[in-house]
Formats: structure tokens, C-alpha cells, sequence
């Protein structure tokens, strides 16, 4: 599985792989991947510090790259605690009655949040970039627009790939207009932030739009017939996301939720503001659909639904409140059914990439290899 971009890197295969977790974005550059950690979850620069110091000491010299989160459009000069105090009231309240419903005990004394998403701020985002240009990463990956134009000039300084992601071909225009060199376009189907249009028509019109910067195709992509068809759309990688989630490497904290999602089907996500305030595909629960409830009181802008609810989130993890309990996961979820270690699921994911080569070569009438 290779194409120009995954040379110019340096990967064996042109499968890109986003997480949360250091250990699976080691193993998945040491699978012959390129690992990609979202630093949305670090507010402390030190733990990313760290965690970088961690991935080099395990990835044996491979490529690996790093995602943030910086939106385009962002409340300017507003730091956290201005925006705490910009949360209605009766929101709070209602964060207080859901949780009180379902029985959800607080916090112990002294333990603070773990799901505390900040990074999204540009100012905790800009602390993240300078430890990352402290270590080697090969790319830098934003979502939720492009990066500002010095963080793709200092990017470029250091000799390392811009990548964005795109919903839509405009979306990828502006990526192009403003000098990213790498496109994820990302469906529908997507865990995370998506729009609105499914992969299949999606890829094809980014690859036209940006032609000859290389996309990456995002969204659904679970298996190699999936990879072939990505690449038959023009896309020179893959980028995935959910797979990971259920591979031992992952540190999920919540064997229930490892077991919620290996039971989910496919039909069990759902597009929904509940997390951030932007439309994320996540498994469907009761706290999404709470949230989505036209009678309750709807979902608040970026950055103040993740304030509201981080406390929340924590809770309902901690204590492994099932009904409530979910994660940002797309509908591929539906075919993540068994625990497999990364290098399984690239041994999976050739195989599978193998055997759409050998069947489109005999559908063309040529012989296979
Ligand atoms: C748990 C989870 C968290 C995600 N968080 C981010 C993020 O912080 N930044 C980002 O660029 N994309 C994020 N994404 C989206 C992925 O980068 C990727 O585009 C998406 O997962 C691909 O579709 P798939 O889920 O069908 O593989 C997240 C996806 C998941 C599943």
C-alpha cells in the first residue's frame, strides 16, 4: 500500500492512523504506518512533553506526527474562565439533573476532571505546538479549519508536512488557498467532528479540487477492501480513526466501554453537539440523546458545551455510568467486533487491500499476481 506521499514519508504503508494514545501511535508506526497523537486532551504542555519524550523512545526512529485542534473560527480573547462565565445557568442545571437522574456520584474530593478538552483553545493549542517542534514529528495535522499562517510557516521551517481536514470541497479549497500540504478529506460516516457528506462522494471531489496536493481519505475505513477503494477514488492513504479504539494498545479506561463498542452496530452513532458544541459522530446514548432532546435546553457554541459538560464526561467515565457512557467513534464501529493488537489489524488491513487488488485485477480480465 504505497503511493507517493507515504514515500516521501518514509512508511511502508500509506495508512494513516489518528489517536488519542501514545502507545497506539508508536504501534502503528512501528506496524509500517504513520501514528498520529491528538493533543486535544493535553492541557499541561509538560504532559505532552512527555508523551512525545515516550513515543521517541519507542518508535525506533519511525515517522510519527502530531494533530491539533485549532478552529478557524474562535471567540477571540476569550480564555477559559471568561467562557465558564459566559454558561446560562439552566444549562449547568440541567448537566446537574441528568447526572442526579442516572445516579451519577461526584467526583472524589481532590480528583480533578480528566476529560478536560482545552486544546481547542488557541492558547493552550500554540503551548502544544512549541513542545511539538521540540520533537521529530513529519507532520502536523489540524482539524476544524487551517492553521493560522505562522503555524504553517514555522511548520515548513522545520521541514515538517502540514495536513487539514476537510468536510467538503470547500473546505479543501481554502486548505489549498492557504499553503497545507496534505488533505484529509473526511466523510460523513467519521468518528468526530464531520460534516455532512459521506466519503464515497466526498474524496473524489476533494482530490479534484486540490489536484496535485495528495488527500488522504478519512471516514468509515475499517478494512484493505476499504483502503482499495480509497485509493481507486484517488486518495494517495488512509486515514483512520475509530479501528484503533479497540486495540489492546489503547488505554480506554472503561472495559465497558471497550465492550460497548465492540457490541455496537453500525447504526448505533449519531452526528450530535452533545461533547463540543460542533457536530461530532459518537456512539449514541442516552446523554447524547438528552442533549439532542428538542424539550431540554439544546447544546451551547465551542468552546462552552466542553466546559459544561468536561466535569460531566469525567463522571460518567470514572464511574462507568453504561446508559450514559460514549465516545467520540464512528460507524465503522459496527465492524470492530474482537480485540486485536495494531499489528494485527495491518495484517487485517494488507490482506484485505490484497485480495480487492486480485479480485478488480480478474474483474478487468488480468491475470492476479
Ligand atoms: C475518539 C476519536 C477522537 C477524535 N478526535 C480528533 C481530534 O482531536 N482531532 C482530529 O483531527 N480528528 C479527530 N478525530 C477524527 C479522526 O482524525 C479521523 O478523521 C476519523 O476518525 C476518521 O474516520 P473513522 O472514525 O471512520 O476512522 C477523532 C476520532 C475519534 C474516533
Amino acid at each position: 500500500m504505497q503511493t507517493e506521499l507515504s514515500t516521501t514519508l518514509g512508511v511502508e504503508h500509506a495508512v494513516f492512523g489518528f489517536t488519542p494514545f501514545p502507545a497506539v501511535a508508536a504501534a502503528i508506526s512501528r506496524a509500517g504506518g504513520f501514528g498520529v497523537l491528538g493533543a486535544v486532551r493535553y492541557t499541561a504542555p509538560d504532559d505532552l512533553a512527555r508523551d512525545l519524550d515516550w513515543i521517541d523512545a519507542h518508535v525506533g526512529g519511525l515517522p510519527y506526527g502530531l494533530d491539533v485542534v485549532m478552529p478557524a473560527a474562535k471567540v477571540e480573547g476569550v480564555g477559559e474562565t471568561d467562557a465558564e462565565a459566559m454558561i446560562p445557568a439552566g444549562h449547568r442545571q440541567f448537566v446537574q439533573d441528568t447526572l442526579a437522574k442516572y445516579g451519577v456520584p461526584e467526583l472524589p474530593a481532590g480528583e480533578a476532571a480528566g476529560w478536560r478538552i482545552t486544546g481547542w483553545m488557541e492558547q493552550v493549542a500554540r503551548r502544544q505546538l512549541d513542545v511539538a517542534f521540540g520533537h521529530p514529528i513529519a507532520l502536523l495535522a489540524n482539524a476544524l479549519g487551517s492553521p493560522p499562517a505562522d503555524v504553517v510557516a514555522r511548520a515548513h521551517e522545520q521541514g515538517v508536512l502540514v495536513a487539514a481536514l476537510a468536510g467538503s470541497a470547500r473546505h479543501a479549497r481554502k486548505h489549498r488557498d492557504a499553503g497545507i500540504d496534505v488533505v484529509v478529506a473526511q466523510g460523513y460516516e467519521a468518528g468526530g467532528h464531520t460534516g455532512e457528506i459521506a466519503s464515497m462522494v466526498l474524496t473524489p471531489e476533494v482530490v479534484e479540487e486540490v489536484h496535485p496536493l495528495p488527500v488522504l481519505a478519512a471516514g468509515g475505513i475499517g478494512s484493505g477492501q476499504q483502503v482499495a477503494a480509497a485509493l481507486a477514488l484517488g486518495a494517495q492513504g488512509v486515514w483512520l480513526g475509530s479501528v484503533w479504539l479497540t486495540t489492546t494498545e489503547a488505554d480506554l479506561h472503561s472495559p465497558a466501554l471497550t465492550r460497548k463498542l465492540l457490541a455496537a452496530t453500525s447504526s448505533d452513532t449519531v452526528r450530535s453537539r452533545a461533547l463540543t458544541g460542533k457536530p461530532a459522530r459518537q456512539l449514541r446514548t442516552d446523554w447524547t440523546d438528552a442533549w439532542d432532546d428538542p424539550d431540554g435546553p439544546g447544546t451551547l457554541p465551542m468552546p462552552l458545551q466542553g466546559l459544561l459538560v468536561a466535569d460531566a464526561v469525567s463522571r460518567i467515565q470514572r464511574y462507568e455510568v453504561e446508559p450514559l457512557l460514549g465516545t467520540p467513534v464512528g460507524q465503522i464501529v459496527g465492524r470492530m467486533t474482537t480485540e486485536r493488537s495494531v499489528r494485527e489489524v495491518f495484517d487485517d488491513l494488507t490482506r484485505g487491500f490484497e485480495r480487492a487488488v486480485d479480485r478488480l485485477n480478474r474483474v478487468a480480465g488480468r491475470s492476479g499476481r
